[in-house]
């Protein structure tokens, strides 16, 4: 049997680091970036103007805002070997493990310590044309060149798609990207500043990102809510299913949350979104309905818990509207979260100490 050890905590409500680019307040339902309030930029502003105010802690001025869409059009196509790794990848791998194999596959032509600002741009760049080639490959396309006249967002859609995307697209998966860009101390943020806490690489310290992003405890989770919903597949099956998952001692994905004990924010904002887009989808009403029974159930096995919908549920329902396959919704997280992660390598590197923990001995000793 595995013993039970009272320190397996997960660092729940311990502080790692002091950081100036977003505060999430678990209690109250608040999600603030760099002093503004992450629901109006996502409401009022783009993904590039996010990132500006991320990276560079303000929002741009007109020159700026043209100077960064500069950098990153200029930064987004793939090194050939990148092409040829991600071509020779078999197609039973996973996108996010492709993500992760083809972001290592840019390497670092130096010690690459601190971080520079341009190195960061153009990863962010990258990451999109990563994904949008690997998925050509795998629908049997041939991989499209990144227009130079369309944003980071639009761009994205369009190399995915084929075809220019719509504009209501467009904004709906700007909101999605801007709410995800920045979220605290998550798990992937962690191990992105632990790794360049030991003043490793741009690269190196994305890539322990993209790995800790994957599992289903952190961003792993939409694509898990668009196959339960699928496999709930009726409203009246919707109550026995999650019962039954919850008897026996499963979780249900997209509920529940680490940090909010109350509304994730950020849930009730791409709610608002998903619904725009989803009128008269009955997948979007059955989602509704299985959120509802699922908060219901919640409350009857695990009282006092405080289980919410997070942001993959409603993540799921948005990027299935603008239509986004499923093995798309993970790895479309971290094509929106390199832009946090980023930010705090480059908080990390500008005040650096190694992130080195302990752990407490409970074995025996030699006699
Ligand atoms: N379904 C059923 N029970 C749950 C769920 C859930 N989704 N989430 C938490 N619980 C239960 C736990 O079983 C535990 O019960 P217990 O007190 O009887 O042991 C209690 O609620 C507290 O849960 P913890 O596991 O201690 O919460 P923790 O903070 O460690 O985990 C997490 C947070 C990983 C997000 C969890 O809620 C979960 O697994 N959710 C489902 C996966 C998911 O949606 N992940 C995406 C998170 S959002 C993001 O990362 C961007």
């Amino acid at each position: 049997m595995t013993k039970q050890h009272p320190l397996a905590i997960g660092l729940d409500g311990i502080a790692v680091a002091e950081t100036d680019l977003s505060l999430v307040d678990g209690i109250n339902g608040l999600l603030v970036y760099r002093g503004h309030w992450a629901r109006d930029l996502a409401i009022h502003h783009t993904f590039e103007e996010v990132a500006h105010l991320l990276w560079f802690g303000h929002l741009p001025s007109e020159q700026e805002l043209t100077d960064l869409k500069d950098k990153l059009k200029a930064n987004r196509e793939l090194p050939e070997h990148v092409k040829g790794i991600l071509k020779l990848i078999p197609a039973d791998v996973d996108m996010m493990s492709v993500l992760r194999t083809g972001v290592s596959a840019l390497g670092s032509s130096s010690h690459g310590f601190p971080p520079t600002i341009d190195e960061v741009i153009a990863l962010a760049a990258k990451m999109p044309t990563i994904v949008a080639y690997r998925f050509a490959c795998l629908e049997g396309l041939e991989p499209l060149a990144p227009n130079p006249e369309l944003d980071h967002t639009a761009n994205y859609l369009y190399m995915l798609k084929g075809v220019k995307p719509n504009a209501a697209h467009v904004r709906a998966l700007d909101a999605y990207l801007i709410l995800t860009q920045e979220h605290g101390m998550n798990a992937s943020t962690f191990s992105g500043r632990v790794v360049s806490s030991t003043e490793s690489d741009l690269i190196s310290s994305i890539t322990a990102a993209i790995g800790t992003l994957k599992g289903p405890l952190h961003g792993g989770a939409p694509s898990e809510v668009t196959e339960m919903i699928e496999a709930i597949g009726t409203k009246e099956n919707a109550e026995p299913w999650l019962r039954n998952k919850l008897e026996s001692g499963g979780r249900l994905m997209g509920f529940g949350h680490r940090v909010y004990k109350t509304i994730d924010p950020r849930a009730t904002a791409l709610r608002v979104v998903a619904s725009e887009l989803s009128s008269n989808d009955p997948w979007f009403d059955l989602a509704t309905h299985v959120e509802k029974v699922g908060l219901q159930l919640l409350e009857e096995y695990k009282p006092g818990r405080k289980l919410n919908t997070n942001v993959e549920f409603f993540a799921a329902a948005v990027m299935r509207a603008v239509g986004l396959d499923d093995n798309l919704f993970t790895p479309t997280f971290a094509v929106s979260r390199v832009v946090g992660w980023s930010a705090h390598i480059l908080e990390q590197a500008g005040n650096n100490r190694i992130i080195r923990p302990q752990s407490n001995y409970i074995g025996t000793m030699p006699e």
